[in-house]
Order: structure tokens, then sequence, then C-alpha cells
């Protein structure tokens, strides 16, 4: 059986991606910051799936902390054929009035775990091809959204960042995918948020997150580079990838915004 890695893997879509990697018989790897919350999750997934969880308490925003996930790997001897980078917070203001430390580490947190991590890992995936990479990035990366202008930034980089790689190690047997949801309920803080944003349409465009994790993991096991869970966010998301930048960012500031 071969090993699944999850960044972020403790808590929220990163938990639901796990589980829906545990019943397609992966092993796994979970990693987040409080280590109860991965024991935790280590105990549920194992006691619902015939798989084996190693956790790995670990901030991924400190410097050299993928070196330190390699290292580890290596020691473990793992074979490791799926990887998610699914490690990141949302940016609910805009940085001219939240501050650019906040702002700074929102950015970097949403963008740096995933580069470093897929040039450290990526030696393992390829001895076990077919292998997978799958990026979370959000719907609010199709667009520029002025009220979360570092969030919709970030969350584009990750988009454009895994179109390139995917065509990059296409020839080595490497799959990249990029998950764009739409809101996802994961703490009561985000249905609030939406509502107040989106109001009606916000909640008719909410995915649960063990549906985002399944249909995730699917597609990506199918190769498919952009997902977008739930009928409606994937239509909403079509017109939003084919409207002008200018005249979106015009809507996002008129209108309201998206997580
Ligand atoms: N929820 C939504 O509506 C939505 C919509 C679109 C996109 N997304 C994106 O999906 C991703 C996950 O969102 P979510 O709502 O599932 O978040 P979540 O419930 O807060 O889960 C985040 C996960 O990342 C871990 N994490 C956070 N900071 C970390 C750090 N510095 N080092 C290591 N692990 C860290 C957390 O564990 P610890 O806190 O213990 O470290 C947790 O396991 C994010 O990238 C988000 O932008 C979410």
């Amino acid at each position: 059986m071969h090993y699944a890695l999850v960044s972020g893997g403790s808590k929220g879509i990163g938990y639901a991606i796990a589980t829906a990697l545990a019943k397609r018989q992966f092993n796994l790897v979970l990693i987040a910051r409080d280590k109860e919350a991965l024991e935790t999750a280590k105990t549920q997934l194992e006691r619902e799936h015939p798989v084996g969880v190693e956790i790995l308490s670990l901030d991924v925003s400190l410097e050299h902390s993928a070196e330190t996930v390699k290292n580890w790997c290596t020691e473990k001897k793992l074979s490791l054929k799926f990887l998610c980078n699914a490690t990141g917070i949302g940016g609910e203001e805009d940085y001219l009035s939240v501050g650019l430390a906040d702002s700074m580490y929102m950015f970097r947190l949403n963008t740096e775990p995933a580069m470093s991590l897929i040039f450290n890992l990526l030696p393992f995936l390829q001895k076990n091809t077919p292998a997978y990479i799958l990026n979370v990035s959000s719907m609010a990366g199709f667009a520029p959204i002025p009220i979360k202008n570092i969030y919709s930034a970030a969350k584009s980089a990750t988009i454009f960042f895994s179109y390139s790689l995917r065509y990059q190690l296409k020839k080595d047997g490497i799959s990249v995918s990029c998950l764009c949801p739409g809101p996802v309920f994961t703490k009561p803080g985000i249905e609030e948020a939406t509502v107040k944003q989106l109001g009606w349409l916000g909640k008719q465009m909410a995915v649960h997150p063990a549906e985002v994790g399944e249909i995730a993991v699917q597609k990506t096991l199918d190769g498919k580079m952009i997902i977008v869970p739930g009928t409606l966010a994937s239509l909403m998301s079509i017109v939003i990838r084919l409207l002008p930048k200018r005249l979106l960012g015009w809507m996002y500031h008129r209108f309201g915004s998206e997580k």
C-alpha cells in the first residue's frame, strides 16, 4: 500500500481529502501544528478504514520545514504516491486595513509550503508513478477581489503554479490538479461570513466538506486539472473565468466577495 501525504490534513478540507484517500486504501501522512487534533484524526481514520496513519506535528510556514518533511519521509522509507497541499488560511479583509504582517503571513502560508513540499518530495513521487499532486486553491483565485486582494492573489498564484507544473511533470507520470472550491463550511465563522457577503447565493453554492474531499480525490485520480465541487459553484466558475478581470474587480467591489 502506498502513502498519501496531506499537509493540513487534521481538519476541514484536508481531513475530508484524507478520508477520501483512506477509502481508496491509501496509507496516510497527516501534517498540521496541533498534535491533539492530529491524534484525533489518526484515531478516527484508523478506526474507520483499514489503513495506517502517520502524523507529523510541524509548522509548515517555517523555513526549512519542507526539508524536515523530506528527511522524515526518508527515515521512514515512505512510498509516496499522492501529495496534497491543503494548508492555508482565509483572508477576510483587505490588506490596506488589516496590515502588512498578517497579510504577508497569509500570502506565504497559502503559497510557499505547497511549492517547497513539492520541490522536496518530487523524488518520492517519481519512484511511484503514476503519482498525483493536489494543490488546494479557491474559486477566489479566478478573480481579483478587492476586499480580499491578497487572498485572491495568493490563490491565483496557486492556480497558475499548478497549470505550469502539470505540463512540466506530465513526462514523469505525475498528474497535477488544483482544487478551487467555493464556500465550504468547515467552521461556523465561514458560514456566517458567506451569508453576509453572498447571501442566498452563497448558501446555495456551499458544498459539504466530505463531498469536497470525495470529488477532489476522485477527480485528481482521474487526472482532471481544475476541480470545482458543486454544480452551481462549477457553473459560476465557468462564467467568472470567461469575464474580463477588470469587470470582475468592479463586480466584486460593488456586490460583495467570495471566500
Ligand atoms: N473553507 C472554505 O470555505 C474554503 C474555500 C475555498 C478554499 N479554501 C482553502 O482550503 C484550505 C483549507 O481550508 P479549511 O477551511 O479546510 O481550513 P481549516 O479547517 O482551518 O484547516 C486548515 C488545516 O491546515 C493546518 N494548518 C494551518 N496552518 C498551518 C501551519 N502553519 N502549519 C501546518 N499546518 C497548518 C490546520 O491545522 P493546525 O491549525 O493544527 O496547524 C488544519 O489542519 C485553505 O487553503 C483555504 O484557503 C477553503
